[in-house]
């Protein structure tokens, strides 16, 4: 399987980086609403970096595989979430899943579509291993809705964090995501813009074919 290189470099303490380039404020909004998904049964969670929202889907699932295509990753979050009985961690690429047709009442992804090269090679993967009728549920930084100045300050954050932005960095809209999910068998069941200062797509979306 291919290997990660961007994001691996910040395993060992990508939420803590995570929170200061998001602020404290608005992780917290977002946190919170992710623990209000409830009753999400068998979850697959593509891109799970250190563990961040694993631990917050662990009390609304039954069984979470949390996955990522970094090593690194994988490594930080089995040692982060090795007390969580719940929890399986391993490596997956969410443009090759290797799990059975309709085997996930939800899939959950967060900040992995605008990271990644054309986001819309993913959703016929996750629409293949999702059981019908069953959830899935994206979060996404995105510029959108943002102030200027707030764009220019997370920004300054980002690179002070980071360094160069990852080289598939995009800003993706509600409305796009909407579409490109509508085009691949999904009916969208709710779409918003989270965050006060730094926004965040928040769709749920459930599969009708
Ligand atoms: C911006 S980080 C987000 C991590 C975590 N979801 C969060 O929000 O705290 C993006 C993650 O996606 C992973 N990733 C990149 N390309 C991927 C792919 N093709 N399949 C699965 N994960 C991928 C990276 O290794 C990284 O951990």
């Amino acid at each position: 399987m291919q290997k990660e290189t961007y994001w691996s470099r910040f395993a060992s303490d990508f939420e803590e980086r995570n929170k200061y380039v998001v602020g404290k404020k608005d992780m917290h909004l977002i946190l919170n609403k992710i623990s209000e998904q409830k009753n999400l049964k068998n979850t697959l969670e593509l891109g799970c970096g250190n563990g961040t929202y694993s631990k917050v889907l662990a009390s609304n699932t039954d069984n979470l595989l949390a996955t990522d295509l970094s090593d690194k990753m994988v490594e930080a979050s089995k040692a982060r979430l090795k007390s969580f009985s719940n929890i399986e961690v391993e490596k997956a690429n969410c443009f090759d899943l290797q799990y059975d047709n309709n085997s996930f009442d939800t899939v959950f992804m967060a900040n992995l579509l605008h990271i990644i090269p054309e986001p819309e090679k993913a959703i016929p993967q996750i629409n293949k291993v999702l059981k019908k009728d069953g959830k899935l549920i994206i979060l996404s930084f995105t510029a959108e809705g943002m102030k200027l100045i707030n764009k220019l300050r997370m920004f300054y954050r980002y690179l002070k964090t980071y360094g160069k932005p990852s080289p598939h960095a995009q800003t993706l809209y509600l409305e796009n995501v909407e579409n490109m999910l509508i085009e691949k068998g999904f009916e969208i069941k709710g779409s918003e813009l989270l965050g006060k200062r730094m926004k965040a797509i928040f769709i749920i979306a459930v599969k009708r074919t």
